[in-house]
Protein backbone atom coordinates (compact mmCIF):
# COMPACT_ATOMS: atom_id res chain seq x y z
CA UNK A 1 0.00 0.00 0.00
CA UNK A 2 1.37 3.32 -0.97
CA UNK A 3 1.51 6.33 1.31
CA UNK A 4 0.67 8.72 -1.14
CA UNK A 5 -2.62 6.85 -2.87
CA UNK A 6 -4.66 9.28 -4.61
CA UNK A 7 -8.29 9.19 -3.78
CA UNK A 8 -9.05 9.34 -7.60
CA UNK A 9 -7.69 8.82 -10.86
CA UNK A 10 -9.85 10.76 -13.30
CA UNK A 11 -9.23 9.32 -17.28
CA UNK A 12 -10.17 11.50 -20.13
CA UNK A 13 -12.13 9.95 -23.03
CA UNK A 14 -14.56 12.16 -23.91
CA UNK A 15 -12.71 13.46 -27.22
CA UNK A 16 -13.78 12.09 -30.44
CA UNK A 17 -10.31 11.95 -31.97
CA UNK A 18 -11.01 13.61 -35.28
CA UNK A 19 -7.91 13.05 -36.25
CA UNK A 20 -8.52 9.38 -36.59
CA UNK A 21 -10.83 9.77 -39.25
CA UNK A 22 -12.80 6.56 -37.30
CA UNK A 23 -15.78 5.09 -37.34
CA UNK A 24 -14.29 3.47 -33.79
CA UNK A 25 -13.91 6.10 -31.18
CA UNK A 26 -10.12 6.89 -31.09
CA UNK A 27 -9.20 5.51 -27.14
CA UNK A 28 -10.94 2.01 -28.48
CA UNK A 29 -8.23 1.56 -30.85
CA UNK A 30 -5.44 -1.06 -30.26
CA UNK A 31 -1.23 -1.43 -29.53
CA UNK A 32 -0.31 -4.22 -28.13
CA UNK A 33 -3.46 -6.07 -27.95
CA UNK A 34 -4.96 -3.46 -25.83
CA UNK A 35 -7.12 -0.42 -26.16
CA UNK A 36 -5.92 3.02 -25.74
CA UNK A 37 -7.87 3.60 -22.79
CA UNK A 38 -7.08 -0.35 -21.16
CA UNK A 39 -3.52 1.08 -21.23
CA UNK A 40 -4.78 4.06 -19.38
CA UNK A 41 -7.16 2.41 -16.96
CA UNK A 42 -4.03 -0.49 -15.90
CA UNK A 43 -1.89 2.22 -15.32
CA UNK A 44 -4.48 4.02 -13.22
CA UNK A 45 -4.85 0.93 -10.96
CA UNK A 46 -1.36 1.13 -10.38
CA UNK A 47 -1.91 4.07 -8.12
CA UNK A 48 -4.20 1.84 -6.07
CA UNK A 49 -6.43 4.77 -6.13
CA UNK A 50 -9.83 4.21 -4.42
CA UNK A 51 -11.62 5.33 -7.25
CA UNK A 52 -10.47 5.21 -11.17
CA UNK A 53 -13.38 6.95 -13.36
CA UNK A 54 -13.55 7.60 -17.14
CA UNK A 55 -15.17 10.20 -18.67
CA UNK A 56 -16.81 9.92 -21.34
CA UNK A 57 -19.09 11.62 -24.46
CA UNK A 58 -18.11 10.57 -27.62
CA UNK A 59 -19.93 7.65 -28.93
CA UNK A 60 -20.32 7.12 -24.74
CA UNK A 61 -21.92 3.76 -24.86
CA UNK A 62 -19.46 1.52 -27.50
CA UNK A 63 -16.67 3.15 -24.86
CA UNK A 64 -18.32 2.40 -21.56
CA UNK A 65 -19.28 -1.26 -22.29
CA UNK A 66 -15.71 -1.88 -23.78
CA UNK A 67 -14.04 -0.11 -20.56
CA UNK A 68 -16.59 -2.30 -17.82
CA UNK A 69 -15.42 -5.24 -19.92
CA UNK A 70 -12.21 -4.59 -19.21
CA UNK A 71 -12.48 -3.38 -15.41
CA UNK A 72 -16.14 -4.42 -13.97
CA UNK A 73 -14.68 -1.60 -10.59
CA UNK A 74 -14.69 1.89 -12.85
CA UNK A 75 -17.08 4.73 -12.39
CA UNK A 76 -18.44 6.55 -15.59
CA UNK A 77 -18.82 10.22 -15.83
CA UNK A 78 -20.37 11.99 -19.34
CA UNK A 79 -19.32 15.45 -20.12
CA UNK A 80 -22.48 17.54 -21.74
CA UNK A 81 -22.27 19.90 -24.29
CA UNK A 82 -19.32 22.26 -22.72
CA UNK A 83 -16.66 21.44 -24.52
CA UNK A 84 -12.68 21.50 -22.97
CA UNK A 85 -10.78 19.56 -20.81
CA UNK A 86 -11.37 21.52 -17.74
CA UNK A 87 -15.00 20.69 -18.66
CA UNK A 88 -14.45 17.41 -18.22
CA UNK A 89 -13.04 16.92 -15.18
CA UNK A 90 -15.66 19.07 -14.14
CA UNK A 91 -17.87 16.33 -14.82
CA UNK A 92 -15.80 14.04 -13.88
CA UNK A 93 -15.78 15.52 -10.02
CA UNK A 94 -19.44 15.78 -10.30
CA UNK A 95 -20.02 12.14 -10.29
CA UNK A 96 -17.56 11.72 -7.50
CA UNK A 97 -18.65 11.48 -3.59
CA UNK A 98 -19.17 15.37 -2.93
CA UNK A 99 -17.20 14.60 -0.21
CA UNK A 100 -13.80 13.25 -1.21
CA UNK A 101 -10.87 14.76 0.33
CA UNK A 102 -6.80 14.12 -1.00
CA UNK A 103 -5.51 13.79 -4.44
CA UNK A 104 -7.08 13.79 -7.71
CA UNK A 105 -5.08 12.07 -10.94
CA UNK A 106 -5.64 13.39 -14.09
CA UNK A 107 -4.83 10.86 -17.00
CA UNK A 108 -6.05 10.85 -20.38
CA UNK A 109 -7.32 8.00 -22.57
CA UNK A 110 -5.34 8.31 -25.57
CA UNK A 111 -1.48 8.61 -23.61
CA UNK A 112 -0.92 5.06 -23.76
CA UNK A 113 3.15 4.59 -23.09
CA UNK A 114 2.27 5.86 -19.51
CA UNK A 115 3.39 3.64 -16.69
CA UNK A 116 1.69 3.45 -13.59
CA UNK A 117 5.37 3.73 -12.22
CA UNK A 118 5.09 7.54 -13.70
CA UNK A 119 2.01 7.74 -11.59
CA UNK A 120 3.27 6.80 -8.20
CA UNK A 121 6.40 8.87 -8.59
CA UNK A 122 3.75 12.31 -9.62
CA UNK A 123 1.53 11.55 -6.19
CA UNK A 124 5.11 11.02 -4.28
CA UNK A 125 6.39 14.46 -5.62
CA UNK A 126 3.01 16.24 -4.97
CA UNK A 127 2.86 15.03 -1.68
CA UNK A 128 6.94 15.77 -1.17
CA UNK A 129 6.21 19.48 -2.44
CA UNK A 130 2.91 20.61 -0.13
CA UNK A 131 1.96 21.09 -4.25
CA UNK A 132 -1.92 22.16 -4.75
CA UNK A 133 -1.18 21.04 -8.40
CA UNK A 134 1.74 18.95 -10.05
CA UNK A 135 1.55 19.11 -13.95
CA UNK A 136 3.58 16.21 -15.83
CA UNK A 137 5.95 17.76 -18.07
CA UNK A 138 8.79 16.89 -20.12
CA UNK A 139 11.46 18.83 -22.72
CA UNK A 140 10.87 18.18 -26.20
CA UNK A 141 12.36 19.07 -29.48
CA UNK A 142 9.47 19.84 -31.38
CA UNK A 143 6.58 21.48 -28.94
CA UNK A 144 4.31 22.45 -31.59
CA UNK A 145 1.14 21.51 -30.75
CA UNK A 146 1.21 21.43 -27.04
CA UNK A 147 0.56 23.36 -24.32
CA UNK A 148 4.04 25.08 -22.74
CA UNK A 149 4.88 25.00 -19.33
CA UNK A 150 5.66 28.69 -18.27
CA UNK A 151 7.92 28.52 -15.08
CA UNK A 152 8.92 31.56 -12.55
CA UNK A 153 12.04 32.51 -11.76
CA UNK A 154 11.89 30.63 -8.57
CA UNK A 155 11.02 27.22 -10.47
CA UNK A 156 7.58 26.97 -9.96
CA UNK A 157 4.94 26.81 -12.87
CA UNK A 158 3.58 30.21 -13.02
CA UNK A 159 0.52 28.90 -15.81
CA UNK A 160 0.14 27.03 -18.57
CA UNK A 161 -0.44 28.57 -22.42
CA UNK A 162 -1.97 26.65 -25.21
CA UNK A 163 -0.13 26.56 -28.86
CA UNK A 164 -3.32 28.48 -29.76
CA UNK A 165 -3.10 31.09 -27.59
CA UNK A 166 0.56 31.80 -27.19
CA UNK A 167 2.67 34.39 -27.68
CA UNK A 168 5.80 34.03 -30.07
CA UNK A 169 8.05 33.55 -26.84
CA UNK A 170 6.17 31.04 -25.33
CA UNK A 171 5.91 29.30 -28.15
CA UNK A 172 10.14 29.24 -27.92
CA UNK A 173 9.44 27.13 -24.24
CA UNK A 174 10.39 23.69 -25.30
CA UNK A 175 8.91 22.12 -22.29
CA UNK A 176 5.54 20.81 -22.96
CA UNK A 177 2.31 19.95 -20.73
CA UNK A 178 1.78 16.20 -20.83
CA UNK A 179 -1.81 16.70 -19.92
CA UNK A 180 -1.35 14.75 -16.56
CA UNK A 181 -1.80 15.85 -13.63
CA UNK A 182 -2.26 15.61 -9.58
CA UNK A 183 -4.49 17.77 -7.98
CA UNK A 184 -5.50 18.95 -4.17
CA UNK A 185 -9.37 17.98 -5.38
CA UNK A 186 -10.77 20.86 -3.09
CA UNK A 187 -8.42 23.65 -5.08
CA UNK A 188 -9.24 21.75 -8.21
CA UNK A 189 -13.01 22.13 -7.39
CA UNK A 190 -12.99 25.83 -6.55
CA UNK A 191 -10.80 26.72 -9.62
CA UNK A 192 -12.77 25.22 -12.51
CA UNK A 193 -15.72 26.89 -10.73
CA UNK A 194 -13.93 29.80 -12.54
CA UNK A 195 -12.47 28.82 -15.29
CA UNK A 196 -14.14 30.46 -18.38
CA UNK A 197 -14.23 30.01 -22.14
CA UNK A 198 -12.18 33.16 -23.51
CA UNK A 199 -9.99 31.45 -25.48
CA UNK A 200 -8.96 30.58 -29.13
CA UNK A 201 -10.92 27.63 -29.01
CA UNK A 202 -13.63 28.38 -26.92
CA UNK A 203 -13.14 25.91 -24.55
CA UNK A 204 -12.73 25.47 -20.80
CA UNK A 205 -9.03 24.59 -20.46
CA UNK A 206 -7.97 22.37 -17.45
CA UNK A 207 -5.05 24.18 -17.87
CA UNK A 208 -6.94 27.47 -16.73
CA UNK A 209 -5.90 25.95 -13.28
CA UNK A 210 -2.68 26.32 -12.75
CA UNK A 211 -3.35 30.24 -13.16
CA UNK A 212 -6.08 30.34 -10.66
CA UNK A 213 -4.32 27.89 -8.15
CA UNK A 214 -1.29 30.61 -8.28
CA UNK A 215 -3.10 33.53 -7.71
CA UNK A 216 -4.65 31.72 -4.47
CA UNK A 217 -1.15 31.31 -3.16
CA UNK A 218 -1.33 27.70 -4.00
CA UNK A 219 2.05 26.07 -5.07
CA UNK A 220 2.02 24.15 -8.31
CA UNK A 221 4.78 22.93 -9.70
CA UNK A 222 5.96 20.25 -12.88
CA UNK A 223 6.99 16.81 -12.81
CA UNK A 224 9.21 16.34 -15.39
CA UNK A 225 9.88 13.10 -17.21
CA UNK A 226 12.46 12.17 -19.14
CA UNK A 227 11.36 9.31 -20.86
CA UNK A 228 9.53 10.96 -23.65
CA UNK A 229 7.72 8.33 -24.82
CA UNK A 230 5.22 7.96 -22.16
CA UNK A 231 3.44 11.24 -22.53
CA UNK A 232 2.67 10.75 -26.42
CA UNK A 233 -0.49 10.84 -27.27
CA UNK A 234 -2.05 9.57 -30.08
CA UNK A 235 -4.03 11.99 -32.24
CA UNK A 236 -3.79 9.99 -35.16
CA UNK A 237 -2.43 6.75 -36.81
CA UNK A 238 0.47 7.33 -37.57
CA UNK A 239 0.94 8.27 -34.05
CA UNK A 240 -0.84 4.78 -33.52
CA UNK A 241 2.06 2.88 -35.18
CA UNK A 242 4.70 4.65 -33.84
CA UNK A 243 3.53 4.56 -30.43
CA UNK A 244 2.69 0.34 -31.11
CA UNK A 245 5.78 0.22 -32.21
CA UNK A 246 7.85 1.71 -29.48
CA UNK A 247 5.54 -0.49 -27.07
CA UNK A 248 6.67 -3.49 -28.94
CA UNK A 249 10.18 -2.40 -29.04
CA UNK A 250 9.71 -2.19 -25.04
CA UNK A 251 7.76 -5.89 -24.57
CA UNK A 252 10.04 -7.53 -26.73
CA UNK A 253 13.34 -6.51 -24.57
CA UNK A 254 11.36 -7.67 -21.57
CA UNK A 255 11.29 -10.80 -22.88
CA UNK A 256 14.84 -11.02 -23.81
CA UNK A 257 16.02 -9.79 -20.63
CA UNK A 258 14.06 -12.76 -19.13
CA UNK A 259 16.08 -15.20 -21.24
CA UNK A 260 13.88 -15.18 -24.51
CA UNK A 261 15.75 -14.94 -27.91
CA UNK A 262 14.12 -12.75 -30.38
CA UNK A 263 15.99 -13.13 -33.31
CA UNK A 264 14.52 -9.96 -35.04
CA UNK A 265 12.39 -7.62 -33.02
CA UNK A 266 11.23 -5.63 -35.51
CA UNK A 267 9.44 -8.29 -37.38
CA UNK A 268 8.49 -10.06 -33.92
CA UNK A 269 4.81 -8.24 -32.35
CA UNK A 270 4.61 -9.34 -29.02
CA UNK A 271 1.12 -7.98 -27.46
CA UNK A 272 1.18 -7.33 -23.73
CA UNK A 273 -0.02 -9.96 -22.31
CA UNK A 274 2.06 -12.74 -23.50
CA UNK A 275 4.30 -14.68 -21.49
CA UNK A 276 7.35 -16.81 -22.78
CA UNK A 277 9.47 -19.15 -21.17
CA UNK A 278 13.15 -19.22 -20.75
CA UNK A 279 15.77 -20.27 -23.32
CA UNK A 280 12.45 -20.24 -26.03
CA UNK A 281 13.63 -19.04 -29.69
CA UNK A 282 11.23 -16.73 -31.61
CA UNK A 283 11.86 -16.44 -35.12
CA UNK A 284 11.53 -13.15 -37.66
CA UNK A 285 7.90 -12.68 -38.91
CA UNK A 286 5.96 -13.91 -35.51
CA UNK A 287 3.11 -12.36 -33.89
CA UNK A 288 2.20 -13.86 -30.26
CA UNK A 289 -0.97 -12.61 -29.92
CA UNK A 290 -3.72 -11.90 -26.90
CA UNK A 291 -3.56 -14.37 -23.89
CA UNK A 292 -0.85 -16.52 -26.04
CA UNK A 293 1.59 -18.45 -23.39
CA UNK A 294 4.63 -19.94 -24.75
CA UNK A 295 6.57 -22.36 -22.53
CA UNK A 296 10.27 -23.16 -22.15
CA UNK A 297 12.51 -24.13 -24.43
CA UNK A 298 10.43 -23.59 -27.57
CA UNK A 299 11.21 -22.58 -30.86
CA UNK A 300 8.61 -20.79 -32.85
CA UNK A 301 8.68 -18.87 -36.13
CA UNK A 302 9.45 -17.48 -38.55
CA UNK A 303 6.02 -16.46 -39.65
CA UNK A 304 3.86 -17.84 -36.97
CA UNK A 305 0.78 -16.28 -35.54
CA UNK A 306 -0.13 -16.99 -32.49
CA UNK A 307 -3.46 -15.69 -30.82
CA UNK A 308 -4.68 -16.99 -27.18
CA UNK A 309 -2.81 -19.79 -27.70
CA UNK A 310 -0.94 -22.56 -24.80
CA UNK A 311 2.58 -23.68 -26.66
CA UNK A 312 3.66 -26.11 -24.04
CA UNK A 313 7.97 -26.83 -23.08
CA UNK A 314 9.81 -27.58 -26.16
CA UNK A 315 7.35 -27.36 -28.59
CA UNK A 316 8.19 -26.38 -31.96
CA UNK A 317 6.18 -24.36 -34.32
CA UNK A 318 7.07 -22.69 -37.74
CA UNK A 319 5.11 -20.74 -40.60
CA UNK A 320 1.95 -21.48 -39.12
CA UNK A 321 -1.35 -19.90 -37.95
CA UNK A 322 -2.71 -20.46 -34.28
CA UNK A 323 -6.25 -19.30 -32.97
CA UNK A 324 -7.37 -20.99 -29.23
CA UNK A 325 -5.41 -23.58 -29.80
CA UNK A 326 -2.98 -25.82 -26.91
CA UNK A 327 0.20 -27.59 -28.52
CA UNK A 328 1.80 -30.12 -26.27
CA UNK A 329 4.90 -30.76 -24.70
CA UNK A 330 7.69 -31.21 -27.30
CA UNK A 331 5.17 -31.41 -29.99
CA UNK A 332 5.56 -29.80 -33.97
CA UNK A 333 3.53 -27.98 -35.72
CA UNK A 334 4.11 -26.66 -39.09
CA UNK A 335 5.13 -25.43 -42.01
CA UNK A 336 1.98 -23.88 -43.63
CA UNK A 337 -1.04 -25.17 -41.21
CA UNK A 338 -3.90 -23.40 -39.66
CA UNK A 339 -5.39 -24.50 -36.39
CA UNK A 340 -8.34 -23.21 -35.25
CA UNK A 341 -10.55 -22.87 -31.77
CA UNK A 342 -10.57 -26.20 -29.74
CA UNK A 343 -7.32 -27.98 -31.40
CA UNK A 344 -5.78 -29.56 -28.85
CA UNK A 345 -2.49 -31.58 -29.67
CA UNK A 346 -1.08 -33.70 -27.53
CA UNK A 347 2.46 -34.11 -25.90
CA UNK A 348 5.12 -34.98 -28.53
CA UNK A 349 2.47 -35.01 -31.11
CA UNK A 350 2.55 -33.50 -35.00
CA UNK A 351 0.71 -30.96 -37.35
CA UNK A 352 3.02 -31.33 -40.13
CA UNK A 353 2.69 -29.00 -43.54
CA UNK A 354 -0.58 -28.19 -44.74
CA UNK A 355 -2.82 -29.36 -42.40
CA UNK A 356 -6.15 -27.60 -40.70
CA UNK A 357 -7.47 -28.63 -37.85
CA UNK A 358 -10.56 -27.32 -35.89
CA UNK A 359 -12.10 -29.02 -32.80
CA UNK A 360 -9.80 -31.45 -32.55
CA UNK A 361 -8.23 -33.22 -29.51
CA UNK A 362 -4.98 -35.24 -30.75
CA UNK A 363 -3.46 -37.79 -28.38
CA UNK A 364 0.10 -37.78 -27.20
CA UNK A 365 2.18 -38.81 -29.85
CA UNK A 366 -0.61 -39.02 -32.40
CA UNK A 367 0.85 -37.86 -35.57
CA UNK A 368 -1.32 -35.95 -38.54
CA UNK A 369 1.43 -35.23 -40.90
CA UNK A 370 0.57 -33.90 -44.37
CA UNK A 371 -2.55 -32.35 -45.94
CA UNK A 372 -5.06 -33.09 -43.75
CA UNK A 373 -8.65 -31.54 -42.74
CA UNK A 374 -9.26 -32.50 -38.93
CA UNK A 375 -12.46 -31.27 -37.96
CA UNK A 376 -14.54 -32.48 -35.00
CA UNK A 377 -12.13 -35.01 -34.18
CA UNK A 378 -10.58 -37.20 -31.14
CA UNK A 379 -7.50 -38.69 -32.23
CA UNK A 380 -6.07 -41.16 -29.80
CA UNK A 381 -2.20 -41.33 -28.48
CA UNK A 382 0.19 -42.91 -30.81
CA UNK A 383 -2.65 -42.82 -34.02
CA UNK A 384 -0.83 -41.93 -37.48
CA UNK A 385 -3.38 -40.15 -39.75
CA UNK A 386 -2.32 -40.75 -43.62
CA UNK A 387 -1.63 -37.66 -45.56
CA UNK A 388 -4.56 -36.29 -47.94
CA UNK A 389 -7.05 -37.52 -45.23
CA UNK A 390 -10.17 -35.38 -44.65
CA UNK A 391 -12.56 -35.42 -41.73
CA UNK A 392 -15.89 -34.52 -43.33
CA UNK A 393 -17.31 -33.41 -40.39
CA UNK A 394 -20.31 -31.87 -41.83
CA UNK A 395 -23.08 -33.03 -43.73
CA UNK A 396 -24.74 -29.73 -44.72
CA UNK A 397 -26.59 -29.28 -42.17
CA UNK A 398 -24.51 -30.62 -38.86
CA UNK A 399 -21.23 -31.29 -37.55
CA UNK A 400 -20.34 -34.71 -36.93
CA UNK A 401 -17.46 -36.25 -34.89
CA UNK A 402 -15.07 -38.86 -35.68
CA UNK A 403 -13.23 -40.84 -32.95
CA UNK A 404 -9.98 -42.45 -34.06
CA UNK A 405 -8.68 -45.00 -31.59
CA UNK A 406 -5.20 -45.27 -29.28
CA UNK A 407 -2.04 -46.56 -31.91
CA UNK A 408 -4.74 -46.86 -34.96
CA UNK A 409 -3.42 -45.67 -38.44
CA UNK A 410 -5.63 -44.38 -41.38
CA UNK A 411 -3.85 -44.87 -44.95
CA UNK A 412 -3.49 -42.13 -46.68
CA UNK A 413 -6.46 -40.11 -49.16
CA UNK A 414 -9.22 -41.64 -47.13
CA UNK A 415 -12.54 -39.45 -46.20
CA UNK A 416 -14.41 -40.15 -42.70
CA UNK A 417 -17.60 -39.21 -43.44
CA UNK A 418 -18.73 -38.14 -39.97
CA UNK A 419 -20.08 -39.46 -37.64
CA UNK A 420 -17.25 -42.37 -37.09
CA UNK A 421 -15.18 -44.53 -34.45
CA UNK A 422 -12.01 -46.73 -35.53
CA UNK A 423 -11.49 -48.72 -32.74
CA UNK A 424 -7.94 -49.03 -31.40
CA UNK A 425 -5.52 -50.98 -33.14
CA UNK A 426 -7.45 -50.24 -36.37
CA UNK A 427 -6.68 -49.96 -39.87
CA UNK A 428 -8.13 -47.59 -42.81
CA UNK A 429 -7.07 -48.54 -46.07
CA UNK A 430 -5.47 -45.93 -48.31
CA UNK A 431 -8.11 -43.95 -50.19
CA UNK A 432 -10.95 -45.35 -47.78
CA UNK A 433 -14.17 -43.12 -48.06
CA UNK A 434 -15.32 -44.73 -44.44
CA UNK A 435 -19.26 -44.24 -43.39
CA UNK A 436 -19.08 -47.12 -40.99
CA UNK A 437 -17.16 -47.98 -37.57
CA UNK A 438 -14.19 -49.54 -37.67
CA UNK A 439 -13.42 -52.54 -34.33
CA UNK A 440 -10.41 -53.04 -32.76
CA UNK A 441 -7.66 -54.96 -34.33
CA UNK A 442 -9.67 -54.85 -37.88
CA UNK A 443 -8.90 -53.21 -41.06
CA UNK A 444 -11.40 -51.32 -43.13
CA UNK A 445 -11.34 -51.02 -46.64
CA UNK A 446 -13.90 -48.80 -48.23
CA UNK A 447 -13.13 -48.21 -51.91
CA UNK A 448 -13.54 -50.13 -55.59
CA UNK A 449 -11.48 -53.37 -55.71
CA UNK A 450 -8.88 -52.82 -58.45
CA UNK A 451 -9.09 -54.54 -61.70
CA UNK A 452 -5.91 -55.06 -64.56
CA UNK A 453 -7.55 -54.87 -68.48
CA UNK A 454 -4.89 -56.87 -69.70
CA UNK A 455 -3.87 -54.92 -73.73
CA UNK A 456 -5.99 -51.69 -73.09
CA UNK A 457 -2.47 -49.65 -74.07
CA UNK A 458 -2.06 -51.86 -77.37
CA UNK A 459 -5.92 -51.29 -77.75
CA UNK A 460 -6.37 -47.98 -76.92
CA UNK A 461 -2.80 -46.43 -76.79
CA UNK A 462 -1.07 -47.67 -79.99
CA UNK A 463 1.76 -45.99 -82.13
CA UNK A 464 2.18 -44.01 -78.92
CA UNK A 465 5.71 -44.07 -76.56
CA UNK A 466 3.37 -45.49 -73.53
CA UNK A 467 2.21 -48.42 -76.73
CA UNK A 468 6.29 -49.36 -77.11
CA UNK A 469 7.77 -48.83 -73.46
CA UNK A 470 4.79 -51.59 -72.53
CA UNK A 471 6.29 -53.51 -75.67
CA UNK A 472 9.65 -53.44 -75.00
CA UNK A 473 9.03 -54.45 -71.40
CA UNK A 474 6.68 -57.58 -72.40
CA UNK A 475 9.52 -58.82 -74.72
CA UNK A 476 11.69 -58.78 -71.89
CA UNK A 477 9.43 -60.31 -69.00
CA UNK A 478 7.00 -61.89 -70.97
CA UNK A 479 3.47 -62.02 -70.58
CA UNK A 480 1.55 -60.90 -67.57
CA UNK A 481 0.81 -62.32 -64.93
CA UNK A 482 -3.11 -61.51 -63.34
CA UNK A 483 -3.42 -61.20 -60.32
CA UNK A 484 -6.99 -62.13 -58.86
CA UNK A 485 -5.97 -62.38 -55.14
CA UNK A 486 -7.30 -60.36 -52.13
CA UNK A 487 -5.09 -57.31 -52.35
CA UNK A 488 -5.87 -56.32 -49.02
CA UNK A 489 -2.35 -56.66 -47.63
CA UNK A 490 -0.75 -53.80 -48.56
CA UNK A 491 -3.35 -51.82 -47.85
CA UNK A 492 -2.60 -49.46 -44.95
CA UNK A 493 -0.19 -47.13 -46.73
CA UNK A 494 0.08 -43.94 -45.68
CA UNK A 495 2.94 -41.83 -46.27
CA UNK A 496 5.50 -40.37 -44.52
C1 LIG B 1 -4.27 19.11 -23.94
C2 LIG B 1 -3.75 20.24 -23.08
C3 LIG B 1 -2.36 20.65 -23.55
C4 LIG B 1 -1.44 19.46 -23.50
C5 LIG B 1 -2.03 18.31 -24.30
C6 LIG B 1 -1.21 17.06 -24.07
C7 LIG B 1 -5.72 21.50 -22.42
C8 LIG B 1 -6.52 22.74 -22.64
N1 LIG B 1 -4.64 21.36 -23.17
O1 LIG B 1 -4.40 19.63 -25.25
O2 LIG B 1 -1.85 21.68 -22.71
O3 LIG B 1 -0.17 19.80 -24.01
O4 LIG B 1 -3.37 18.01 -23.87
O5 LIG B 1 -1.62 16.03 -24.93
O6 LIG B 1 -6.07 20.70 -21.58
N2 LIG B 1 -11.11 15.56 -23.70
C9 LIG B 1 -12.32 15.37 -23.09
N3 LIG B 1 -13.27 16.34 -23.26
C10 LIG B 1 -13.06 17.46 -23.99
C11 LIG B 1 -11.82 17.63 -24.60
C12 LIG B 1 -10.85 16.67 -24.44
O7 LIG B 1 -12.55 14.39 -22.43
O8 LIG B 1 -13.98 18.28 -24.09
C13 LIG B 1 -10.10 14.51 -23.54
C14 LIG B 1 -9.71 13.91 -24.86
O9 LIG B 1 -10.53 12.78 -25.17
C15 LIG B 1 -8.27 13.49 -24.60
C16 LIG B 1 -7.79 14.53 -23.57
O10 LIG B 1 -8.95 15.09 -23.01
O11 LIG B 1 -8.20 12.23 -24.01
C17 LIG B 1 -6.93 15.61 -24.23
O12 LIG B 1 -7.73 16.28 -25.18
P1 LIG B 1 -7.10 16.91 -26.48
O13 LIG B 1 -8.17 17.56 -27.26
O14 LIG B 1 -6.23 15.95 -27.15
O15 LIG B 1 -6.23 18.08 -25.80
P2 LIG B 1 -5.12 18.88 -26.50
O16 LIG B 1 -5.72 19.95 -27.32
O17 LIG B 1 -4.16 17.97 -27.14
CA1 LIG C 1 -4.05 15.54 -27.55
Amino acid sequence: MNATRPAAVVILAAGEGTRMKSALPKVLHRIGGLTLVEHAIRAARQTEAQFVEVVVRHQRDRVVEHCREVDADLLFADQDDVMGTGRAVECGLDALPADLEGTVVVTSGDVPLLAGDTLLRLTEQHAADGSAVTVVSARVPRPFGYGRVVRGADGSVEGIVEEKDATDGQRAIDEINAGIYAFDVAVLRRALARVGTDNAQGEKYLTDVVRIAREEGHTVRAHVVDDLWQTEGVNDRVQLATLGRVLNERVCERHMRGGVTIVDPATTWIDVDVSIGRDTTILPGTQLLGATSIGEGCTVGPEVTLTDTEVRDGATVKRAEAHLAVIGEGASVGPYSYLRPGTVLGAGGKIGGFVETKNADIGEGAKVPHLTYCGDATIGEGANIGAGTIFANYDGMAKHHTTIGRHSFVGSDSVIVAPVTVGDGAYVAAGSALTKDVEPGQIAVARGTQRNIDGWVARSRAGTKTHAAAEEARARTGPPHTDDSDSTGSEGDGAS
